[in-house]
């Protein structure tokens, strides 16, 4: 029996795990809107873990904070699967990315990988870049100044030997690149929404951007996404995000 803690919002990453549990044989207890659950009489998070840990064998937690799945672990006896603290982490994410990197292209040793788009508040590629030092593969990051991959996390995979470059257009490093791996600006992350707006429409990936890419290579979104991949491009051949949802379902299983 899962429990599926959700205090923030989700498509994939809840409806896969449920789907996952599901296709497993086991059940799940979906509190996919936890104003309906005890929290909104102000039950803390460690006690609303407690408290479904007594009920289920795992929980999977998504919340708006960094470090709270981690504080849910700490209090919990049964094992807590994050599904995404805020801006922090995203780790099953990062499984299904690098499986889908796996599936597509075949391996993940020796290719480039270029990160586009919110690298600042994108947990997606905070869990991904982390993950991919595990492998020889080369990091592009492709940001707003604004936008940036946090200076930790670049010298985290600095002394790792990670070889990585960063830019603000895509340009220079679209045909040297295996995965493009395009996230969307968060309207929701920016407190100016001026600051927002000067960067919402920074990239946009379509058809005409793309012959500049190779033919075997794959375009890779966690999704939702807004404007930065346009719907013309869903056909080709190399837009893979679709096929990466799915492969989300069998790595949650
Ligand atoms: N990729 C992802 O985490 O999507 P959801 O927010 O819809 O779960």
């Amino acid at each position: 029996i899962l429990a599926n803690l959700f205090y923030d919002v989700a498509t994939r990453t809840s409806s896969s795990f449920t789907a996952a549990m599901e296709r497993l044989g086991g059940s799940v207890i979906p509190i996919n809107e936890v104003r309906y659950s005890s929290v909104s009489k102000g039950e803390s998070l460690p006690d609303t873990v407690r408290t479904l840990e007594c009920y289920a064998d795992v929980v999977v937690l998504r919340h708006p904070e960094v470090g709270s799945a981690a504080l849910a672990a700490k209090y919990a006896k049964k094992p807590v699967i994050n599904a995404g603290d805020g801006i922090g982490e995203h780790p099953t994410q990062a499984l299904l990315d690098s499986f889908t990197i796996k599936e597509e292209l075949g391996h993940i040793d020796g290719l480039t990988i270029t990160m586009l788009g919110d690298l600042k508040y994108g947990r997606t590629v905070h869990s991904l870049s982390r993950l991919l030092s595990l492998y020889k593969a080369k990091l592009n990051y492709v940001s707003p100044e604004i936008l940036r991959m946090p200076p930790e996390i670049i010298d985290e995979l600095s002394v790792k030997g990670v070889e990585q470059a960063e830019f603000n257009t895509i340009a220079p490093v679209l045909s040297e690149t295996d995965v493009l791996y395009v996230t969307r600006v968060q309207k929701e992350r920016f407190a100016d929404l001026a600051d927002y707006e000067s960067v919402a429409k920074a990239y946009v990936i379509d058809p005409e951007i793309m012959r500049s890419a190779k033919d075997r290579m794959i375009v890779m979104h966690p999704l939702p996404r807004v404007t930065e991949i346009s719907l013309e491009f869903d056909e080709d051949p190399r837009a893979a995000y679709f096929r990466q949802m799915e492969y989300g379902l069998y790595v949650r299983m």
